[in-house]
């Protein structure tokens, strides 16, 4: 009896633990950078979309972007400093001036970029803090 116990015991801690694998590989890019993701929403979403997609000729996509891809942590320079001056992403041109955000830190600003080069079907390499701090002091040298 106190085997059969300790087995069904044993049995509900591996479901935990397998459960919770589970979910962690299922949750995808809201789940691991959550911080991030919370961020966008607040920041980023109104023009970009909540999905990434942009809004039509106005704001550029996030989601599968040649131009964000290309540029990598560079991204935290846009997110700071702004963009001005016609881009093209994925073969379109977009010509609209995206706002400074001035007020956020490069804490949330790396926590944004591991976000948006994650989610959306976009899988890119983690981008850490110091890459992040390095980048954002060369564009304000400029
Ligand atoms: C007020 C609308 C607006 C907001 C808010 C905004 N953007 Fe943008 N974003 C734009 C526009 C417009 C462009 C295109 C700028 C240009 O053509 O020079 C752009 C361009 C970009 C680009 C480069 C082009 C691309 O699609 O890859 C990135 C990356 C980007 N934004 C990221 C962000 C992130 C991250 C945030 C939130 C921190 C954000 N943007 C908030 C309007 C916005």
């Amino acid at each position: 009896m106190k085997k059969r116990l300790w087995e069904r015991f044993f049995c509900c801690v591996c479901c935990a633990i397998v459960s919770s694998w589970m979910t962690a590989c299922v949750g995808g890019a809201e789940r691991k950078y959550y911080e991030g993701a919370q961020l966008y929403q607040q920041h980023c979403s109104n023009c970009h979309m909540e999905d990434g997609q942009g809004l039509e000729a106005l704001y550029p996509p996030l989601a599968q972007s040649d131009w964000l891809e290309t540029v990598g942590v560079s991204a935290a320079c846009v997110v700071r400093n702004g963009l001005k001056g016609a881009i093209v992403v994925n073969g379109v041109e977009y010509g609209m001036a995206m706002p400074a955000q001035e007020k956020l830190s490069a804490v949330e600003i790396t926590n944004i970029l591991n976000y948006i080069h994650n989610a959306w079907g976009n899988e890119r390499a983690f981008i850490s803090l110091s890459e992040v701090e390095k980048t954002l002091e060369a564009c304000a040298a400029q």
